[in-house]
This record gives C-alpha cells, structure tokens and sequence, in this order.
C-alpha cells in the first residue's frame, strides 16, 4: 500500500492573504508530495509497507531516523491542510470553556499560539493539543509529531518551517502567525471534530 498526498479540502486560493495559492502550489505539491515519495519508497517491500501511518511513525522513532522524517512529515502536512480553513468559524461551546480555562480568552489563547510559534528556534511545528483533560500548546521540533504520542490529543496545527510563509512574509514568521490566527484560518470544526472522537486523527490509508 502506497499513501498519497491529501488532497486539499479547500481551493488553493481559500487561505489567502495568510497562506496563499502559490505557497500551497509549492508546500502541498513539492513539499508534502516529496516526503510521501520518500516514505513510500523506504516502506516498499518492508513488513511497514500496509501499516497505518501512525505504526510506521511509532515504529521508525528512534530506530530509522530517516523514515521517521519522511513519515512524520507526510501525516503532520495531512493534519495540517486540515487545521486550516477558508472560514474557520469559532470555537464550539465546549472548546471555548476548555480554552477560557487554560487561557483566559480565546484571543489569549492566539496570542500565545503566536507567541510560542513565533519564539520556537528554527524549523517545527506549534500545536493546540489536550493533555491531562486540559487544552495546552506544544511544540515539536524539524520533523518531530504528537501522532504516536500517548497522552496527548491534537487538535489542531501551525505549521513553522520557512517553506509554510516565505513566498508571502519572507522572513517575518509572527506576521504569518498573526494572519493564519487572527485571520481566521485556524479550523475549530477540525478541533472540535478532534476533541470529540478523543483518539487521535488518522492519515487517510
Ligand atoms: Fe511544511
């Protein structure tokens, strides 16, 4: 079984000013497509080769660092076309209560999404996640995942390697972060959808 790139559930253009079609051209058909090339050919032939996504990532951490790359890109990409929408509305009741007691306010709580992305040193990934029954924000670092990560429940994604906003904000990272956050591009559907299946999300077979 090969995986293939998840097609985006948007047109190209839905994220602009944020993230716009020419970024998605490059970072959804180069970027996102080279690390599923990449870990198809390193499953192929392997007992990994019909595993579910997030046995292969479990299976590669630690012990085959460049499968581990390939794979926890390719399903980090898929979660995170999915964090992002045209109109990501707002939270559900029960994740603004969730959110109101771990920040305060859901303008705080994207402040610090902000804050933190934009403070976390060279290329990774800021995530709202629910750990302990209490809504966090978490950061891993390059290729590193929360999908094989016992204990902590994903919810949504912020993509923070240069190829996610360059083309649009050159180097100016908190500007992407601030357009994606206060622009109204972060999918509290995909996170409310997260929160209620209480398992993590799964990369398509
Ligand atoms: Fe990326």
């Amino acid at each position: 079984m090969a995986f293939d790139v998840t097609p985006l559930p948007y047109a190209d253009t839905a994220l602009e000013p944020a993230v716009s079609a020419n970024t998605l051209s490059f970072h959804h058909g180069k970027h996102h497509k080279a690390y599923i090339d990449k870990m198809n050919a390193a499953i192929e032939g392997t007992d990994l080769a019909d595993k579910p996504m997030e046995e292969i990532i479990a299976a590669a951490r630690g012990t085959n660092q460049g499968l581990f790359n390939n794979a926890a890109q390719s399903w980090n990409h898929g979660f995170y076309w999915h964090s992002l929408a045209e109109d990501g509305g707002t939270p559900t009741d029960e994740l603004k209560s969730m959110i109101d007691s771990a920040f305060g306010s859901t303008e705080e709580l994207l402040k610090q999404l902000q804050d933190r992305g934009a403070g976390h040193f060279a290329s990774g990934w800021v995530w709202l996640a629910v750990k302990d029954g209490a809504l966090t924000i978490e950061e891993t670092h390059d290729g590193d995942t929360l999908a094989d990560k016992d204990g902590v429940l994903p919810l949504l994604v912020i993509d923070l390697w240069e190829h996610a906003y360059y083309l649009d904000h050159q180097n100016a990272r908190p500007a992407y972060l601030k357009a994606v956050t206060e622009g109204g591009k972060l999918n509290w559907g995909f996170a409310a959808e997260n929160l209620a299946r209480g398992t993590t999300w799964t990369y398509p077979a």
